[in-house]
């Protein structure tokens, strides 16, 4: 295995899903935004952020395509002084992310797990992340404050119709909800920790850990937030997309300027 300058930070970026909801017909990592693939803009990211030291990916298992893109990605770290690493993802993303960790070289102690369905994340969060590791937290996630209001509902239906509803049974205070996004940091030791715990859960405790922070929240770790960034939507649907196309193809840059 390589061997990097010790306290060196690497970046996983899961590329493995289908995208089924985007429904492409190929997996998402491979859906072109303004010309190139997603996974081509969230490697290029990472590499203008200049936190690295280390990229690992995961593709879908078999993909001819895609690993011969990283295999060009994979030109474009080294030269600018990276290691790149590829991986088979697994069913879940959990997998994925479990299988990139295995890629992660010696002498790395940071790590951030990224989306490669978040193609337009700014330096500047990979930034704030990095600054908050190095001031000592075990885990960083960006985030940002919510514009709806959200509730918590149960199944329920209407004597008279039986119709399946939903009924509200609570309403979070909306001043202490964060939307929460990737890259996620995480001193490596304490990821690693966080994953070897998650092997002991049930399907069902299983089932319900949406993102890597909640692995480490388990543990009992305190879990730090940063400022997101618009930019760093993830694209889920066909609407998604359209945005980050209007984005790149600029007529509302002028006028939108966050780092
Ligand atoms: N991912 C992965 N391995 C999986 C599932 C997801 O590496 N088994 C990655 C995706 O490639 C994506 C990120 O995790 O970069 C976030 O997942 P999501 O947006 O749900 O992407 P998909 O699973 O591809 O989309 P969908 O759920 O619509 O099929
Ligand atoms: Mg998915």
């Amino acid at each position: 295995m390589t061997e990097m300058k010790a306290g060196s930070c690497a970046v996983v970026i899961v590329a493995a899903g289908s995208g089924q909801r985007l429904g492409h017909g190929v997996p998402k990592a491979r859906v072109p935004l303004g010309g190139e693939a997603l996974l081509v803009h969230a490697v290029r990211g990472v590499l203008k952020s200049g936190i690295a030291a280390q990229i690992c990916v995961a593709i879908p298992a078999g993909d001819e395509e895609l690993t011969a893109m990283c295999g060009k990605l994979g030109a474009e770290a080294a030269t600018a002084g990276l290691a790149f690493s590829v991986v088979e993802g697994g069913a879940q993303r959990s997998d994925s992310v479990y299988a990139a960790l295995a890629k992660v070289a010696e002498g790395v102690t940071t790590v951030m797990i990224h989306d490669a369905a978040r193609p337009l994340v700014p330096s500047g969060v990979f930034n704030r992340i990095a600054a908050a590791l190095k001031d000592g937290a075990k885990a960083v996630i960006p985030a940002l404050a919510v514009s709806d209001t959200v509730k918590t509902v149960v199944p329920a239906n209407l004597p008279a119709t039986g119709a399946g509803l939903e009924k509200v049974v609570g309403t979070p205070a909306r001043n202490q909800l964060r939307a929460v996004q990737t890259p996620q940091g995480f001193e490596l030791a304490t990821l690693r920790r966080a994953y070897a715990h998650a092997l002991t859960l049930d399907d069902e405790a299983a089932s319900r850990i949406t993102d890597d922070a909640m692995l480490v929240e388990a543990l009992g770790e305190d879990v730090y937030v940063v400022q997101g960034s618009t930019h760093s939507f993830k694209i889920t649907t066909p609407m998604d997309l359209l945005l980050a196309e209007a984005m790149l193809e600029g007529p509302l840059r002028p006028r939108w300027i966050e780092g």
